[in-house]
């Protein structure tokens, strides 16, 4: 894979001269190919796709109605936005994912939790797989509808460490502590499992789930066969509707197969809203038989908004690269495959040719993902299995609008729990099957490293 890469990188610097007058298949600004966005404002994650029909364009606004809507607790005037709760984490999806980027950690220490969330489960007997908590279920909702209790109020704490680098440079990092107060059904107990994650950016994904898994699965070497130190690994998650495995994609773990069931799995999780694929609320069997609140509707997200939402979410465009000619871009370009970034961050994927929408058909893109699992280490582990992840895997994320983060997010906070406060941080923090490429990059004389840096940022 990487000697690929590696001829790919050489055609790419051969043309470097021609770029302006290159056919749009080696241009290396479209990020998500056709799809395409030249926005470079704050509303860059969140437009429609580049070539998407004229006649798609309401139901995208549809959608992003849908995505923005504030719902509230039934029963409601509004009978097609109720159904809130009991128990949420934010009333809309775009309270996490603000204007489809980024979420982040709270700003202050006990600040609210306004676009993170926890995962939750307890560990197993010896040999059997943790399930989700008896009492507060697989995910802490911190926020309740009026009269009723909000589960619990996570609190985050930093505890500052430096890293010195070969040529002395010295970094700090800062290693977070989680704890869950106020909680209001008693302690959690024994066997705890705890998983916070942000919320990622939402561009993009559309064209992520039309990639084959053929192709996918072709960069997993779960054995580590060609002993590059990096293995990646599917998420086989159990179908839903038929039983058949079917590989995870989306989620800091992989832990979700489509949009469809991403979607319709935060309406449950995050807004407490039912529908044909969750028809019954997130509260576990020992909190409904004390929190009863009216239904708002059965499902309360109607398949017809489902869709309309999910459309939207296929619907995104990729914001294009910038400064994609700049010599100390292409120097950094050149290095993150040289040290071995792109053996994780795939540069190029290919989406299937009968994808659907048609606008997600046949084309190139550069997300910076192989959508595997990889192992990162014991100081990234959150220790808790999801499906067929382990307590120290997570999924590559894609790197596309990294660049664009602060200015759409007005934040650079990076990696699953947003630990990291810039590039380098999240970089510092890679080990595991990341540890040789993490040593590579720091051994970089500093010119070296700021080009690899000034790379991702074009992304
Ligand atoms: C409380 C904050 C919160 C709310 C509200 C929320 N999300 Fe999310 N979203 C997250 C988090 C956290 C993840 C990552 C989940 C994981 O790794 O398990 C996520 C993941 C996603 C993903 C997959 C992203 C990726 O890169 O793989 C999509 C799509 C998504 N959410 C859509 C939605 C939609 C649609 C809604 C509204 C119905 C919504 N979200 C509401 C926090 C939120
Ligand atoms: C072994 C696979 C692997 C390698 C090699 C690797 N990464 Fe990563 N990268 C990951 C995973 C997995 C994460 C998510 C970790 C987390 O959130 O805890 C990540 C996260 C990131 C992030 C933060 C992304 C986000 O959305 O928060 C950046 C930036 C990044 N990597 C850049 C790099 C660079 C630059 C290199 C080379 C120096 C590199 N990575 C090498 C797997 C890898």
């Amino acid at each position: 894979m990487r000697r690929a890469a590696w001829i790919l990188l050489g055609g790419a610097l051969l043309s470097v001269g021609h770029w302006a007058s290159a056919g749009e298949e080696d241009d290396a600004r479209l990020s998500g190919g056709a799809t395409t966005v030249f926005v470079t404002n704050k509303h860059s994650f969140g437009k429609s796709a580049a070539n998407l029909p004229v006649e798609d364009l309401r139901k995208f606004a549809f959608g992003n109605r849908i995505f923005n809507t504030n719902w509230v607790k039934a029963p409601a005037s509004v009978t097609s936005f109720d159904g809130l709760g009991p128990i949420f984490n934010r009333v809309s999806c775009s309270g996490c994912h603000v204007r489809d980027g980024r979420g982040r950690p709270p700003k202050s220490a006990g600040g609210p939790w306004n676009s993170m969330l926890i995962r939750l489960s307890v560990r197993g007997a010896p040999g059997e797989a943790p399930g989700p908590h008896p009492i507060y279920g697989g995910q802490l909702q911190n926020r309740a509808v009026q009269g009723v209790a909000p589960e619990g109020r996570p609190v985050v704490s930093y505890a500052p460490f430096t890293r010195e680098l070969p040529d002395g440079t010295r970094v700090e990092l800062l290693k977070p502590t989680y704890e869950i107060k106020d909680l209001r059904d008693g302690p959690l107990g024994a066997g705890l499992l705890m998983s916070p994650r942000v919320a990622p950016a939402v561009h993009g994904l559309g064209l992520l789930e039309a990639v084959a898994a053929k192709d996918i699965l072709r960069l997993a070497d779960p054995e580590d066969k060609n002993k590059d130190g990096v293995s990646g690994r599917p998420n086989w998650l159990p179908g839903k509707a038929s039983g058949a495995k079917v590989l995870g994609r989306l989620g800091w773990k992989a832990n979700q197969p489509s949009l469809r069931q991403q979607a319709a799995g935060a309406a449950n999780g995050d807004l407490g809203l039912t529908t044909s694929l969750f028809p019954t609320d997130h509260r576990t069997p020992a909190q409904r038989k004390r929190i009863e609140t009216p239904n708002g509707g059965v499902p309360e997200l109607s398949d017809e908004h489902l869709d309309k939402l999910v459309f939207y979410l296929q619907a995104l465009g990729v914001p294009a690269r910038r400064n994609v000619a700049a010599p100390g871009v292409l120097r950094g370009e050149a290095l993150f495959t040289k040290v071995g970034c792109a053996s994780c961050h795939t540069p190029t994927l290919h989406t299937l040719p009968d994808a659907k929408p048609p606008h997600l058909a046949g084309q190139t893109i550069h997300p910076y993902t192989d959508l595997l699992l990889h192992d990162m280490g014991d100081e990234l582990a959150d220790g808790r299995p999801d499906h067929q992840a382990t307590g120290n895997e997570w999924r590559t994320p894609p790197l596309w609008g990294l660049g664009l983060q602060k200015v759409v997010s007005g934040h650079t906070r990076l990696l699953h729990d947003g630990r990291a406060h810039n590039t380098l941080e999240a970089i510092l923090w890679h080990a595991g099957e990341a540890k040789q490429v993490t040593r590579r990059f720091e051994a970089l004389p500093a010119k070296d490293r700021a080009a690899l840096l000034a790379f991702l940022a074009s992304l």
